[in-house]
């Protein structure tokens, strides 16, 4: 498959194109972000703060951290500023998003941020030695299709640690909670776009992670109608 997501390409007026949850991308224009390879997704400046408070409960101190679908890198590199004992992957398989979030680095990155890998994670192999103590996913498995999903946790299953944990943030459908009326209208944009892509079960991800070896998932509830998800790998 060739990931690619038009949400978030370059527009001919503007180098960033945010695409992110509900209630999220939609309202925001792209905005110019200058003429290096910088994007500018403007989502990930509402929810990066929420975002690390719950990672700060669940990440350990120290390790690695396997970031997949980095997208502009401007989470890469804030998320990496705030856990600074651990040292932070990025990757993503488009190679804008992989200049964008090289740029980033270069600009304000610390030295626990890495260059970003080439990862699509429904590649039977992943350019990643060893195993890492957590990987982190935001606003990928909805936008793509589900096979992305299936090869996200097979990842894990392959690199994971034991004792650690693969984070996702975004929007799901939750049986027995009904779906906010946002998240109704954004899954329907989605399908509309691609009828692969859409928000998905959260019964069906725990299953997929199941198959991978790790747990159900712990859930904090987030702004916007998005779910924070922490599947950890037993020890
Ligand atoms: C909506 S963006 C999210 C970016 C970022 N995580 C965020 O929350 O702002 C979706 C990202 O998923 C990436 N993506 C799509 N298919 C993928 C795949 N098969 N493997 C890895 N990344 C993929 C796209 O390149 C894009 O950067």
């Amino acid at each position: 498959m060739k990931p690619r997501t038009p949400l978030f390409a370059p527009p001919a007026d503007g180098p960033g194109r945010p695409a992110a949850g509900p209630g999220e991308a939609p309202r925001d224009a792209p905005r110019d972000a200058g003429s290096d390879a910088r994007l500018h997704a403007p989502a990930t400046a509402r929810n990066r703060d929420a975002i690390a408070q719950v990672l700060a409960g669940w990440l350990p101190q120290t390790g690695r951290v396997l970031e997949l679908a980095s997208g502009t890198g401007e989470h890469a590199l804030y998320l990496a500023g705030r856990f600074a004992g651990l040292t932070w992957q990025p990757s993503d398989p488009d190679p804008a998003h992989r200049r964008s979030i090289a740029a980033y680095r270069a600009g304000d990155g610390g030295a626990n941020l890495l260059p970003p890998l080439d990862i699509d994670v429904t590649a039977p192999r992943w350019p990643v030695d060893g195993s890492v103590q957590a990987m982190v996913c935001c606003n990928m498995i909805h936008i793509a299709p589900w096979a992305a999903a299936e090869g996200l946790f097979a990842g894990a299953g392959r690199h994971l640690a034991a004792g650690g944990g693969l984070y996702l943030y975004g929007p799901f459908r939750r049986e027995g909670v009904p779906t906010a009326p946002s998240n109704e209208a954004f899954d329907a944009s989605l399908r509309a776009q691609n009828p692969a892509w859409g928000l998905r079960d959260l019964a069906a991800v725990t299953d997929l992670a199941a198959a991978a070896g790790l747990a159900a998932p712990l859930v904090a509830e987030m702004p916007a109608n998005n779910l924070s998800l922490w599947f950890a790998r037993p020890r």
